[in-house]
């Protein structure tokens, strides 16, 4: 497929199909929020690429804030408790904020970031996600722009990440864990 594609990565969707698909949501979105103050809210790192994506295929004029959080617990585990550790530069009451996330796996970490956000007072919250793996959902969440569900495998690229790796491969792909490299 690429000749970017290490050998412990297993090409699942290609980059051609991703952009198609961001495409789509991307007109999808425009559609729906002509008229509003729409504030794409990229929650950092996972969602930077296809934030960066969807936000050249939505023609309307957006704003572009970003929020950094870390779960803690394990590595590859979600606790569901979440630290803030890049805050927004602006004020988001009155906006329309669309958070922009790589993937929903146990669903904990968005329906955290939902609460938070609530105390901000924006004018409404929803989300958009490039990947579902709805066989770990632990907490019901809803994704109002959904780019693939996928099995419940560990993926990287296209800013997700194996131990802060991977995240500039083009396409999205299957870790084979036995094969990764720890650096
Ligand atoms: P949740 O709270 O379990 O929904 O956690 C979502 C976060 O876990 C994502 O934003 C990713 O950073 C990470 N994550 C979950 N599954 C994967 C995966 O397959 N590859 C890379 N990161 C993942
Ligand atoms: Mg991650």
């Amino acid at each position: 497929m690429s000749a970017h594609a290490p050998p412990e990565v297993r090409p699942l969707i290609t980059k051609e199909r991703l952009a198609a698909r961001v495409a789509e949501l991307g007109a999808q979105i425009t559609n729906d929020y002509a008229g509003r103050r729409l504030v794409l809210l990229s929650i950092l790192k996972g969602s930077v690429l296809f934030a960066a994506d969807l936000a050249r295929e939505i023609a309307l004029p957006v704003r572009m804030e970003f929020l950094g959080v870390r779960s803690y617990g394990a590595d590859t585990k979600s606790s569901g408790v979440v630290q803030i550790t890049q805050d927004l530069t602006r004020p988001v009451d009155g906006d329309d904020l669309l958070i922009v996330e790589d993937i929903v796996d146990t669903g904990l970490t968005l329906s955290y970031l939902r609460e938070q956000l609530r105390s901000r007072n924006p004018a409404s919250v929803k989300v958009a996600s490039l990947l579902h793996k709805p066989a770990r959902m632990q907490r019901e969440v809803q994704i109002d722009y959904l780019g693939f569900t996928i099995d419940d495998v560990f993926v990287v690229g296209y800013g997700l990440d194996y131990a802060e790796r991977y995240r500039n491969l083009p396409f999205l792909g299957v870790l084979e864990p036995s094969l990764a490299v720890e650096k």
